[in-house]
């Protein structure tokens, strides 16, 4: 046991733990707590990220029970559980359900996560994939915990895993000494450049970066590499580690890992990835109406990139040195927004501060003004909003004369404002007044394009934040998440990206192991091919079709893995009449 006085092994790295259980939790949409053996809770989402660094005050029977067993533990309706029977706390227990793992270090129990459901929805999800969940939560604790701590043990023990993970590592890496020389060369590296290795040994080799950006410190990023006479160019990172260098080569797994941004047609807008036909028309179009002082009004859903493309064309346009002003409107209440957008004078009312108060509308002056969730803009507001654009002046709250202003409006929305309209919750003449220029936003499920360009432009991102190395991608995980269904869209994208660059083996490849439990389970994939354009739910005919493409696609597979029909269709399961039938049905001869 460890004495009370001293902090647990976790509790040593709660900052990285805490960082850990908020990443695992938004990859998994349920909460999640870590507590050590002790039971200390260690870190916590949502009404479990109080009292982090304390003992827990309630009795823990599920938690005690874990880490005395060194067992997971389930529970599918909270309360009713044999454990939850004598406990003190059954009445304000907020838990729907529960799922504990243990986490194992060195064959010791050194702690616990559980996931915790509060909603039924959430319920729901953890009873139908207990296994998948606990396997996952195992699988994924364990090399987390067990890198971090024995990040933490320093020393040799350090030194002989990083020499065999390089040996064993897929990216190319070379060891340099100051003097310049090349101490060691993995054999990746070696394939790379093209030499072996008693030609590069003890050989001097000069690095020069090439890069544009300020302040580049880590990430990937052009060298030349110089080498006896010859000069290669490699991407990679260059790490100074004590009294050596390392140069870690980026993986070389497909054409766009890298050069993301380079020789690609159509006009670059540097924050906006994708180089599918609807982005590229859509930044074709940007570039155009930029300089336009007309109001846009940009539809898409939630985390498409409405308030990407909103700075997009802000910084194209000629008012690019004047302010962004950007306000929310469903974040703010009614009597609030109406002083926030246009400002008061003195004594405009009770509690107003004794100066008065510049609008955001007048604060943006010259410059844009983005309305975001205008769908939420209260009807009052709206027509002084519409006033407002229509005599280019605006009315400070308490103010007898009005001001005028230069703004141009970019709005967005995720809703239907053609709904809100035909309810009355939304002016019709405001809408066209602020949809003159109209851009809608795809989600990424109808961009299937360029989920990977988006996969390496991610992971480049938060490795480069992180200072972490950039991992390889196995092929089977891009072709999942490229059918995957994005309901969260590209922030729900770039939040898996930086999970994983997390949680994967440092230098190593994410694998499917390391894919959140949910992404796996299939009513969120599409079928391989076609990107469906609804989200409705596939009336019975689509998902009889959609059967269908996935039997067509698993017979094609099988066909194209054995030449020998018979196995074909043992593999399959099916017998050989019916592969031959199947075969005709759905046109597979030639495979
Ligand atoms: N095309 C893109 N290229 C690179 N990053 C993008 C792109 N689109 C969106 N992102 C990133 O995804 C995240 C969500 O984007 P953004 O906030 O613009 O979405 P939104 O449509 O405004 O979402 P919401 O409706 O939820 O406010 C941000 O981190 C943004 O930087
Ligand atoms: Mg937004």
């Amino acid at each position: 046991m460890i004495p009370s006085t001293t902090p647990s092994m976790l509790m040593q790295i709660q900052p990285t733990i805490q960082k850990f259980a908020r990443m695992l939790s938004s990859v998994v949409q349920l909460e999640v707590e870590i507590v050590d053996s002790a039971l200390y809770r260690v870190a916590g989402t949502g009404m479990f990220s109080k009292q982090l660094g304390q003992k827990l005050n309630t009795n823990s029977r599920l938690l005690r029970y874990i880490i005395d067993t060194k067992k997971e533990k389930v529970v599918t309706h909270s309360r009713f559980d044999p454990l939850c029977k004598d406990c003190t706390n059954k009445q304000e227990c907020a838990e729907k359900a529960f799922l504990g793992t243990p986490v194992i270090y060195q064959n010791q129990c050194v702690g616990v996560i559980s996931l915790v459901a509060l909603t039924r929805e959430q319920q729901a999800r953890i009873n139908a994939n207990i296994q998948e969940f606990s396997d996952y939560v195992r699988h994924v604790s364990t090399i987390v915990v067990s890198r971090f701590l024995q990040d933490q043990a320093g020393g040799e023990n350090i030194q002989k895993i990083f020499l065999t993970m390089i040996e064993n590592m897929d990216q190319g890496v070379l060891v340099i000494g100051n003097d310049q020389k090349v101490k060691f060369a993995n054999q990746t590296a070696l394939k790379i450049m093209g030499f072996n290795q008693s030609s590069v040994i003890g050989k001097e080799i000069q690095f020069q970066p090439l890069t544009f950006e300020d302040n580049f410190k880590h990430g990937h990023m052009q060298h030349i590499i110089s080498f006896d006479d010859r000069k290669e160019l490699i991407i990679g990172q260059l790490h100074a580690v004590q009294d050596q260098w390392l140069f870690l080569m980026a993986f070389h797994q497909s054409h766009s890992s890298a050069d993301f941004s380079a020789g690609q047609e159509g006009p670059q807008i540097e924050a906006l990835v994708g180089e599918c036909r609807p982005m590229r028309q859509l930044k074709k179009l940007i570039t155009r109406v930029a300089p336009s002082p007309s109001s846009v009004m940009i539809v898409g859903e939630s985390g498409t990139g409405k308030e990407v493309v909103a700075r997009a064309i802000h910084k194209l346009s000629d008012r690019q040195a004047k302010p962004f002003i950007a306000i929310n409107c469903a974040a703010i209440p009614e009597q609030l927004l109406e002083s926030e957008l246009f400002g008061y004078v003195k004594g405009a009312f009770t509690g107003a501060s004794a100066n008065g108060k510049t609008g955001l509308i007048q604060a943006a002056n010259s410059g844009t003004l983005f309305l975001d969730e205008i769908g939420d803009m209260p009807l009052t507001l709206q027509a002084k909003l519409l006033r407002a654009i229509e005599s280019r002046e605006i009315q400070p709250v308490g103010a007898s004369h009005p001001v005028p202003v230069d703004i141009r409006i970019i709005s967005a929305t995720n809703q239907n404002l053609d709904q809100y309209i035909a309810e009355g919750k939304f002016r019709e003449d405001l809408y066209y007044r602020l949809n003159v220029i109209p851009l809608r936003l795809p989600p990424l499920r109808e961009r299937q394009e360029d989920i990977e360009l988006l996969i390496h432009y991610f992971l480049h991102l938060h490795t480069r934040r992180l200072n972490l190395v950039y991992p390889g991608v196995a092929q089977d995980v891009l072709d999942l998440l490229r059918r995957y269904r994005w309901p969260g869209n590209i922030r729900e994208l770039s939040n898996l990206m930086e999970y994983l660059v997390n949680v994967a083996p440092s230098g190593e490849i994410i694998d499917m192991s390391l894919l959140p439990p949910n992404l796996l389970s299939s009513s969120d994939l599409a079928e391989p091919s076609a990107a469906r354009s609804s989200s409705a739910p596939a009336s019975q005919e689509e998902s009889v079709t959609a059967l269908e493409e996935m039997e067509r696609q698993m017979i094609r597979e099988a066909l194209s893995r054995y030449s020998n029909k018979k196995q074909a269709a043992d593999e399959l399961g099916i017998g050989i009449a019916t592969l031959y039938r199947k075969i005709k049905k759905y046109d597979l001869a030639a495979g």
